[in-house]
């Protein structure tokens, strides 16, 4: 079993040698930007240590830990369009550092990318394969899912876990499938393996909404109140509405309201924030994460291999929903 220092260095060395084509320039040298900008890069470790519950070797498995990353970045490219957000990892996001149309082609191109990355593949491609197609499909409909409800006043809980389970925790799965997949998992541990990487994307995507009302935007590296500001109906939104008093419901509500124009960005940002404080909702997305977190565990204690094989996706999984950035 490798360590997770030891899977990232592996990872960040595969990286560091892969090269896209240097023309047309003005198509790949956005790609090598966002690529360059790292990032968690927690889609490729899932992979990779997905196969090292089976296998020593993981270099087998790097294609198809790229196939993730480099899918996960197209969608940040187009993302940051779709959500107005000017920063992505403390940087300029790609359609303020080229244009929106770059960033729109640079995006299409490496979403193939990911796909080409997996051509070399035998054993099981056909399912490789499907379950990717499958993921990058869910990925689109939770991303229209996430616009929808900009402007859809009612939006349930359950409607909200059903778009972060498309547009982000289905990719954390797919990435947990895939390396099992290269790596000959029996089909039982494929499934465990998946619902884990799932149930843990949900946590995660309830924590990247925290993070984007209650982070350190140094640390975090995107603008903090972007979600408030984009009118998104986060965890933090959706809970505040059913915990404050009506009075601070229908104040809420008219801040998220559709026709307001936006006098002092950080003056709404901190009203928002301060009904958020007066519900609580740090607390109860601290709880609903551990829900999920303890869903996924019991799918890692389902696999068929011995316990400590599992350990590292246990203690990357711990750390990954405590993070600050
Ligand atoms: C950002 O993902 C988009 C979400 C699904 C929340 P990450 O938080 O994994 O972003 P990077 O790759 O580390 O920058
Ligand atoms: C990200 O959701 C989902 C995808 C990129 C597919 P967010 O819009 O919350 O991600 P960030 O916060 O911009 O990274
Ligand atoms: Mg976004
Ligand atoms: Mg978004
Ligand atoms: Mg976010």
């Amino acid at each position: 079993m490798l360590t997770f220092e030891a899977l990232s260095k592996t990872f960040s060395e595969f990286i560091g040698t892969y090269s896209f084509p240097s023309e047309p320039k003005q198509l790949y040298d956005p790609v090598r930007y966002i690529m360059s900008l790292g990032g968690k890069r927690i889609r490729p470790l899932l992979a990779l240590a997905a196969y090292n519950i089976y296998h020593d070797n993981v270099e087998k498995a790097n294609h198809a830990a790229m196939t993730v990353e480099v899918f996960h970045n197209f969608s940040l490219l187009h993302d940051d369009i779709m959500d107005n957000a000017f920063k992505r990892r403390g940087k300029d996001a790609v359609h303020i550092k080229y244009d929106e149309n770059s960033a729109i082609l640079s995006g299409d191109v490496m979403m193939i990318w990911s796909y080409k990355l997996l051509e070399d593949y035998t054993a099981n491609i056909v399912d490789i394969y499907k379950v990717f197609t499958k993921t990058s499909i869910e990925v689109c409909e939770g991303q229209r899912m996430d616009m929808d409800f900009e402007t859809r006043e009612e939006v349930s809980i359950l409607e909200y876990i059903e778009m972060i389970t498309l547009k982000t925790s289905v990719l954390l799965g797919a990435a947990l499938k895939m390396g099992a997949l290269v790596a000959d998992a029996s089909k039982q541990d494929q499934s465990h393996l998946y619902e884990f990487g799932k149930n843990v994307g949900i946590a995660f995507q309830i924590q990247d909404d925290v993070l984007d009302t209650y982070g350190d935007e140094a640390t975090f590296g995107k603008r903090i109140g972007g979600d408030i500001l984009q009118k998104k109906k986060t965890f933090l939104y959706l809970k505040s509405l059913e915990l404050l008093s009506e009075s601070q419901v229908e104040r809420l509500k008219s801040l998220f309201a559709l026709d307001y124009t936006i006098v002092n960005e950080a003056t709404h940002i901190e009203e928002v924030r301060n009904l958020y404080n007066k519900a609580f909702v740090n607390v109860h997305a601290d709880e609903t994460k551990l829900v999920y977190q303890q869903l996924a565990f019991s799918h890692l204690d389902a696999i068929s291999v011995n316990k400590e094989k599992t350990e590292i996706l246990r203690s990357f999984a711990e750390k990954l929903l405590n993070r600050k950035v």
